[in-house]
């Protein structure tokens, strides 16, 4: 599918999200091994948490599906997946196959992960790794996927995550669910922390002390019922639109305000944006409420480094579409794991933005933007990247002329009804084959 985007004279409205992909895959996850059923509403319907679902069944786990976003999961108990008939597809989703991982590492039985040529271009030793001194057998190929893992009796480990990676640590942390002693995993930098808020919710026992986490072996998790929250990082799509187009307003209510995903809002705030993030709700431990945005009448550049960049690994696509429009040069650096995500996204924004105008460097570990430039419509390439082409989109919406977005299908690996939801703010987007 391409995108056929024409600049936007008019962006508002009031609009929820779908619900947070990070805290899909792990409820699904979790569920499966609780003790008991767990009903998931707004469960996102997206291409990687379908790879979840599917995953989860061919381990055994029932899971009825009364509509699309709804879910009643009838977990087993931690020990109740069964040995898997056929590879575990993870298609392009590295969360499902790292935390997975984590999972398997806990059972006797010999599982297979294979995942689509994106997801098998990307890093698997860093979960690899530790969970072999953990006490699993786990076999990469070449570090990447397909990877076998067999399990079983796994000791409790201290280890010090050479990145901030929430997968990386998620699989640790699940891995010493199954140990014979506490096992503690220490950040260089927070990463986002549902895997940690969700067990504590369904009785696991978590101390966390500076950047060091500790989990306890349990018996059981109790099951969970519970609405899962807006996604933040399909939401900041959305309020970037509303900052730059002349006179736009959104309102979103329902998103997860978990601080660990929001260092974008503060970046954007601290550039001169005028966003509100109002808490309404706690869910499963998680603060949940309504975010608010109006049209920027002028941003400053700003310079992104440290322990911010984990709090807005999955916004630097659309963070650099809005770094065109601040007045001076914003730099990012530390952000070196862009080039591991689903495309290597530092060169890919470089390549793509430039055709569209904008002014950035490439460094190895960030890039930096000099603005603001006026960006013009172009045939430009999701790189396979779904945040990718959504950011481009936004950047569709500001440019003068036509854009037009190739391979855009991938949209849906994180926000099914994007378009829509863009049109029904007043976008003018069109599909074509
Ligand atoms: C995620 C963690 C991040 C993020 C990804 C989702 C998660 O990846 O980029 O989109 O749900 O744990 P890393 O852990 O590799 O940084």
């Amino acid at each position: 599918m391409r995108l056929r985007i024409r600049p936007a004279n008019q962006f508002g409205g009031a609009i929820s999200v779908p619900g947070d992909k990070s805290i899909s895959h792990r409820m699904l996850l979790l569920s499966a091994l609780a003790d008991g059923t767990s009903s998931l509403q707004g469960w996102l319907p997206a291409a990687d948490c379908e790879a979840t679902l599917r995953c989860v069944r061919v381990l055994g786990v029932q899971v009825e599906r009364p509509a699309r976003d709804h879910l009643i999961v009838h977990g087993g108990g931690l020990r109740g997946l069964q040995p898997p008939s056929e590879p575990l597809d993870c298609g392009g989703s590295g969360t499902t196959m790292r935390l997975l991982m984590g999972i398997l590492a806990g059972f006797p039985f010999p599982s297979v992960l294979i995942g689509n040529p994106q997801l098998s271009r990307r890093p698997m030793e860093r979960v690899a790794q530790p969970l072999r001194q953990m006490g699993a057998e786990v076999f990469t190929t070449e570090g990447h996927a397909p990877v076998r893992v067999r399990g079983g009796f796994l000791h409790g480990i201290r280890y010090e995550l050479p990145m901030a990676s929430a997968q990386v640590k998620s699989a640790i942390l699940l891995a010493g669910l199954y140990a014979d002693c506490p096992t503690t995993v220490i950040e260089p930098a927070p990463s986002r922390d549902h895997t940690e808020r969700l067990l504590q919710a369904m009785g696991a026992t978590i101390r966390k002390e500076g950047n060091s986490i500790t989990i306890e072996p349990v018996e059981q998790l109790h099951p969970l019922s519970l609405t899962i929250p807006g996604d933040p990082s399909s939401a900041a799509f959305l309020i970037a639109a509303a900052l730059l187009i002349p006179g736009a307003h959104v309102q979103i209510p329902g998103v997860l305000l978990n601080p660990t995903r929001l260092g974008w809002l503060e970046a954007w705030q601290a550039m001169g944006a005028s966003i509100q993030a109002i808490p309404e709700d706690e869910v499963g431990g998680e603060r949940v409420g309504l975010l608010n945005a109006s049209a920027a009448a002028r941003l400053q550049a700003i310079e992104i480094a440290g322990a911010i960049v984990p709090r807005m690994i999955d916004e630097f696509p659309i963070f650099a579409v809005v770094a065109t429009q601040a007045e001076g040069v914003t730099r990012v650096r530390d952000a070196a794991e862009l080039r591991v995500k689903e495309s290597d996204r530092i060169a890919a924004l470089a390549t793509e933005l430039r055709r569209m105008g904008a002014r950035i460097e490439e460094y190895a570990d960030g890039f930096a933007i000099h603005g603001p430039t006026s960006l013009r419509g172009a045939l430009v390439h999701s790189h396979g990247d779904h945040r990718l082409a959504m950011a481009l989109t936004v950047a569709g919406l500001i440019a003068q002329g036509e854009t037009v977005i190739e391979d855009a299908d991938c949209i849906r690996d994180s926000f099914p009804g994007f378009v829509e939801t863009m049109q029904a703010l007043g976008a003018e987007i069109e599909p074509t084959p």
